[in-house]
């Protein structure tokens, strides 16, 4: 993607210039973001994803005594009429279930893909919608079909209402409202205020969404990916044993000796020394495949003459790993340009294949086999 270039997409900024002025700061209203817009998923198939044990979905809906929120899967009686007004289904992670849902969502290519997180759609009766509330995370609000009023604001008092199912905020105080149309897009940086309201029917709306780790929860799960790691390679290493020839006489027991405590940090320290460690365990958990990700198990293709990855695969790489659906691999040389070009492309022509090496392509074909990848 070049970079440069002025984009529809963003209102004809250029990825860069969206990335210097937008992002993470200030939303960006795009009329005709995507023109001729059609809805990536039709409503009956998006219905039938959200009756799928598989698929997260939610059903919210306003009435006289308030805020509703129901967990799906919902069977198709268990959904309003579509003449009742006030009701919206939200509809989680359906790039991982649609190739045009996933292609829209590869539209949005500039951002690095650890950022992506899925595709939501939502389909709203007349005036449905979640009601007044903030995220924690950048999204792009793609009008598929019917229209949505957005009012924002960048509320300050994000107080919310107490007893409420939904996260809806108690004093919202919007700034500026518009009515968008199929193909009109909105970006919202974190924690601003938005609430989209359905004006007429068949009001389907796809949100682009972003993950940011928080720090904390990250934290605890590298370090969990760090122990495992440690406690398969030690069983190749002879262990070294606290010892204490100075020890003396203890009257008091129960008390820790200071020399263990100092031999206990060291020994966590050595684990974490190895930033290696760090990039792996942090590979690993940003391409771990969601709980209610499955692949369908693919066969040992006799010979790869293009290569595409699932849709439901995630990979990265840094500079000295290539990372796939939760896995490790070191690479470098002519194998790892490789590699991150079929992450970066998702995809690898005869081309790129014709200078893998034998170790590339028989991973290749494991990845094939697993369902990862598919030979085209
Ligand atoms: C919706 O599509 O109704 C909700 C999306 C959002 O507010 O983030
Ligand atoms: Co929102």
């Amino acid at each position: 993607m070049d970079l440069h270039s002025p984009l529809p997409l963003l209102g004809g900024l250029t990825p860069a210039q969206f990335m210097r002025r937008h992002w993470q700061k200030k939303p960006l209203l795009v009329r005709q973001a995507m023109p001729g817009m059609l809805p990536p998923v039709e409503r009956g198939a998006l219905f039938a994803l959200a009756g799928s044990e598989d698929v997260e979905s939610r059903l919210v809906r306003q009435t006289a005594k308030g805020w509703s929120l129901r967990h799906g899967p919902f069977p198709r009686r268990a959904l309003p009429p579509l003449q009742q007004p006030g009701w919206s289904l939200l509809v989680q992670g359906v790039d991982l279930h649609h190739e045009g849902a996933h292609a829209l969502m590869r539209q949005f290519g500039f951002l690095p893909d650890a950022r992506l997180d899925d595709l939501m759609i939502s389909y709203a009766s007349d005036t449905g919608g979640v009601g007044p509330h903030f995220d924690s995370y950048d999204v792009f609000l793609l009008q598929a079909s019917g229209r949505r009023r957005w009012s924002i604001g960048r509320q300050r008092d994000l107080e919310l209402q107490p007893g409420v199912p939904l996260k809806i905020l108690q004093n919202f105080e919007p700034e500026e409202s518009f009515v968008l149309e199929p193909g009109d897009m909105l970006y919202l940086p974190p924690r601003y205020a938005h609430d989209g309201v359905a004006v007429g029917d068949d009001c389907m709306t796809c949100s682009i969404g972003l993950r940011s780790p928080a720090a904390a929860p990250l934290g605890a799960d590298l370090l969990a990916r760090i122990a495992e790691a440690q406690a398969d390679e030690l069983q190749d290493i002879p262990a070294v044993h606290y010892r204490d020839p100075s020890q003396e006489a203890v009257d008091r027991p129960a008390a820790m000796p200071a020399e263990l405590q100092s031999f206990a940090r060291k020994a966590v320290e050595a684990a974490l020394r190895d930033p290696d460690a760090i990039d792996r365990a942090l590979g690993e958990s940003m391409t771990e495949p969601k709980s209610n990700v499955w692949f369908d198990a693919g066969e040992l293709p006799e010979r790869l003459e293009g290569v595409r990855l699932d849709r439901r695969t995630r990979m990265l790489y840094d500079a000295r790993h290539l990372y796939i659906n939760g896995e490790s691999f070191r690479a470098g040389g002519r194998d790892a340009t490789l590699m991150r070009r079929l992450a970066d492309q998702r995809g690898l022509d005869a081309r790129d294949l014709s200078r893998a090496s034998e170790d590339a392509l028989a991973l290749l074909g494991d990845w094939c086999e697993a369902g990862w990848a598919h030979a085209v």
